[in-house]
C-alpha cells in the first residue's frame, strides 16, 4: 500500500502525540513543514532530521522522499523517538528509520550518504558537543547535499550566540541565509576536504554563565 493510500485511511484519526507536538495545529498555521522542505527534497533521496523531536518535520520529509527514499530521524530523547516510531508504524511509513542518539555521534549513517540534513532548532539546544555535531553534518552530507540549519532561542536560553553562529557557517558554503535577526541558513559542504577549519570552538560554559548572570542583572 502506498503512503498516499495509507494517509487516506488515516484521515480524521491521526494519532495524538502526548507532548508539545499537540501544539501542531497552531504551529501549522504559521509553519507548514511540507511547503518548507519541498524546495530541498526530491523523491528517492536519503535525508536526516536531526533533533527530530516527535517528527513535526520527519513525516513531511518522509512524504517528500516517498517509499523509495529514507529518512533518518534522530533525537537524544528516547520518549520522542519511541513516539515517532509508534506514529510512523501506525501510519504505515516504512521509510523512516528512527534512532535515539546525540547528533554528535551519527556513526550509524555512512560518510557522504545524505542528500539533505534538517537541523531545525538543534544546535541551540545542545549544551555541548556542538562542533562534533557540525562535523558529523559535514561528514554525512553528499558533496551535492544541502543542510538547513536554524537556531531558535538566543542565549541565555539557547546555547549558540551570534559569533558562534557565524563560526558554524564558516564551516560550510552558505547558499542562502536569513537576515540579521533570522538565524537560519541553507548550506552545503565546502569542497576542501573533511577537516574542520579549527576556528569553530563552541562558546564555553563559563562564558554562557557570565552572559546569564549579566542577563539576570547580577
Ligand atoms: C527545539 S526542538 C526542535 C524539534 C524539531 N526539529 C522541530 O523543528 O520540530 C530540539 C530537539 O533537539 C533535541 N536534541 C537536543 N540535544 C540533542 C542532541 N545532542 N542530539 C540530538 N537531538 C538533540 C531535543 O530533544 C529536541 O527534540
Amino acid at each position: 500500500m502506498s503512503l498516499e493510500e495509507n494517509k487516506k485511511l488515516e484521515v480524521g484519526k491521526e494519532p495524538q502525540p502526548r507532548n508539545q507536538i499537540n501544539l501542531n495545529p497552531i504551529r501549522r498555521l504559521f509553519e507548514n513543514p511540507q511547503s518548507s522542505i519541498e524546495p530541498y527534497v526530491k523523491k528517492g533521496q536519503v535525508v536526516a532530521d536531526l533533533g527530530c523531536n516527535t517528527g513535526y518535520y520527519t513525516f513531511a520529509l518522509a512524504e517528500c522522499v516517498g517509499p523509495e527514499g529514507r529518512v533518518y530521524a534522530v533525537d537524544l530523547k528516547e520518549d520522542y523517538v519511541r513516539e515517532l516510531e509508534k506514529n510512523a508504524s501506525e501510519r504505515g511509513y516504512g521509510n523512516i528509520e528512527a534512532q535515539v542518539s546525540s547528533a554528535h555521534d551519527l556513526s550509524f549513517i555512512g560518510d557522504e550518504s545524505i542528500d539533505f540534513v534538517l537541523a531545525n532548532g538543534l544546535l541551540c539546544n545542545m549544551p555541548d558537543h556542538r562542533p562534533s555535531a557540525v562535523n558529523e553534518i559535514r561528514r554525512i552530507l553528499k558533496p551535492t547535499g544541502k543542510a538547513y540549519l536554524s537556531l531558535g532561542a538566543h542565549p541565555p536560553f539557547g546555547f549558540v550566540d551570534r559569533p558562534e553562529w557565524e563560526k558554524i557557517l564558516e564551516e560550510f558554503t552558505v547558499e542562502r541565509r536569513g537576515g540579521f535577526l533570522q538565524r537560519w541558513a541553507v548550506v552545503s559542504k565546502k569542497d576542501n576536504g573533511e577537516q574542520m577549519s579549527g576556528n569553530y570552538v563552541e562558546t564555553s560554559k563559563r562564558h554562557r554563565l557570565r552572559k546569564l548572570r549579566k542577563w539576570l542583572g547580577e
